[in-house]
């Protein structure tokens, strides 16, 4: 018994749809010994997947940049979750992960000759953020960006990202935001964005950050509502003068950050950017 996880969920695991319970990875898979593979997490809501073609492009770059070739194109990944969607039941809200790693082999650091990739799908229930999340907001804590500078890749190598996780939980806050030579780079599974006199800013998207998939869709939804945005390094002094700061994810949606470094953050409210891009984003969800 795992708390909080359905043993008898249906997982697809190389080939074979299994229980979650039954689903077994040899201990070579270098998944396991190196963290060498990537992962996607998509939400659906209502059992549809929001911006699927997105989540498909970026498993597509997360794959090149490791140079691993599974042997599937973007359409033969959408077919693989979407039937672990429909098999395992979920009709709510739910969110898709999928892994792939460079297989099982002799422990050696160069990718071997002849492996094939592991592929691991399974379809977990979301729980959306709760009222008091999107009226209060959420609290956070800066810290150095410790990280590699590969954060564009969605690695499933995530000890820098668990490590500065664990420091919003040890300082009492939801979340950190990272800053690196002195710039915001993002959270520690999210990305952030920072509002000053009406202009909505984010770091640019380059290494230092994963491209979150709601980054390019919120700022579409700017565009649409008529927010100028701008994308930039932004300094930790900024940061700390923001009007409105929010955070972004598959999992978070986007929520507003009231607390930073253990002061409010402007009214100490969440925002007027804020509010607009979140009834957006629900409408867009409604939709679906
Ligand atoms: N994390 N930055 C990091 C480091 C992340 O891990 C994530 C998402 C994001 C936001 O990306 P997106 O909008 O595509 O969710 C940014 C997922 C949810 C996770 O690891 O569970």
């Amino acid at each position: 018994m795992i708390p909080g996880v359905d043993n008898d969920s249906v997982v697809y695991l190389n080939g074979e749809y299994v229980r979650l319970g039954d689903a077994r990875v040899s201990v070579l898979d270098r998944g396991f010994i190196f963290g060498d593979g990537i992962y996607e997490v998509v939400p659906c809501y209502h059992g549809k997947p929001f911006l699927m073609d997105k989540h498909l492009a970026r498993l597509t770059r997360s794959l090149a940049a490791i140079r691993l070739d599974a042997g599937r194109d973007a359409q033969a990944w959408q077919r693989l979750m979407l039937d672990t969607l429909q098999r395992s039941g979920q009709r709510g809200d739910c969110i898709i992960y999928l892994q792939v790693t460079r297989g099982v082999a002799k422990r050696e650091h160069g990718f071997p000759a002849h492996s094939q990739a592991t592929v691991f799908c399974m379809v977990s229930p979301l729980k959306r953020p709760d009222a008091h999340k999107r009226d209060d907001g959420m609290s956070a804590v800066s810290m150095v960006d410790e990280r590699w500078l590969h954060c564009e890749i969605k690695s499933v190598s995530l000890l820098g990202n668990v490590l500065s996780k664990q420091y919003a939980t040890d300082a009492g806050v939801d979340e950190v935001l990272q800053f690196r030579d002195g710039n915001l780079s993002e959270g520690s599974s999210c990305n952030i964005w920072v509002v000053k006199d009406g202009v909505l800013r984010a770091p640019v998207r380059d290494h230092h950050i994963l491209e979150g998939i709601r980054y390019g869709f919120l700022v579409s939804l700017a565009e649409r509502l008529g927010i100028p945005f701008e994308a930039r390094a932004i300094s930790q002094e900024e940061v700390a003068q923001a009007d409105e700061l929010m955070l972004s994810s598959a999992t978070k949606e986007v929520l507003p950050i009231t607390r930073f470094d253990g002061k409010p953050v402007g009214s100490g409210k969440p925002g007027a950017v804020y509010a607009r891009l979140r009834a957006a984003y629900d409408a867009a969800i409604e939709s679906l």
